[in-house]
């Protein structure tokens, strides 16, 4: 190997963004359904996003500056987590557009709300899994918003969720990549974790 050393202080915004958002990979995405003060529907892929807790289940995503979703966030205190399976990559990426406050853009994207049931703000009917998610604090660090939230309720196809499990495959999960290129789990593998007695036994 030949290492470069880059000292983050020696480049530019634009310079890290790309190096940090081209090595942290692949990432989640967390394609956010909010309302804003007057009920507008807005929805923003976030690929900022984890989960920061299973007991109480709470996750996060992070706006970059200020746009809509943060606002709406933060004015009605709720939020919709819709997980994009590979059929609804391009609708996601539309939503990504820089659409004036006012414009509703499940309609832009053609794409039908389903109601959520703890929260205001739906979610797109045609995810195959989804959070409604209430605001537990939203914490501003460096140029990002991370909004954290307790999920409240999960919605997930029946086809996805068998046995207490997740089916990789059903779900169809799709993560950001560099740039403008993304990945797709459609080779999903297994690795067992191993465990201290295990190991040990092995070596005896
Ligand atoms: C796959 C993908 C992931 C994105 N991740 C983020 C993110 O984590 N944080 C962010 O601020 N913007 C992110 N963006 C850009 C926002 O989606 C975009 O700025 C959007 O217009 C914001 O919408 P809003 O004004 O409705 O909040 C991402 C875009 C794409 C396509």
């Amino acid at each position: 190997m030949a290492y470069l050393e880059i000292d983050p202080a020696a480049q530019t915004s634009r310079e890290n963004y790309f190096l940090l958002t081209g090595l942290v990979v692949p990432r989640p995405i967390a394609w956010v359904s909010s309302l804003s003060e007057n009920g507008v529907r807005n929805l923003a892929p976030h690929s900022y996003f984890n989960i920061v807790s299973s007991d109480p289940p709470i996750v996060h995503f992070t706006q970059t500056g200020r746009k809509d979703t943060l606002t709406n966030v933060e004015t009605t205190g709720e939020f919709v987590i819709n997980f994009v399976s590979v059929e609804l990559a391009e609708a996601m990426n539309l939503t990504a557009a820089d659409f004036p406050h006012d414009e509703d853009e499940f309609a832009w994207a053609g794409l039908e709300a389903a109601a959520s049931t703890r929260v205001s703000p739906p979610r797109v009917a045609a995810v195959r899994a989804a959070f409604e998610c209430r605001v537990r604090t939203i914490l501003e660090m460096g140029n990002g918003n991370m909004v954290f939230g307790d999920v409240v309720a999960v919605h997930v196809d029946e086809s996805v969720f068998r046995d207490g499990r997740v089916d990789m495959a059903r779900l169809a999960a799709v993560g950001r990549l560099g740039g403008s290129w993304y990945s797709a789990v459609d080779d999903p593998f297994r690795l067992d974790r191993p465990t201290w007695a295990n190991l040990r036994r092995a070596t005896e």
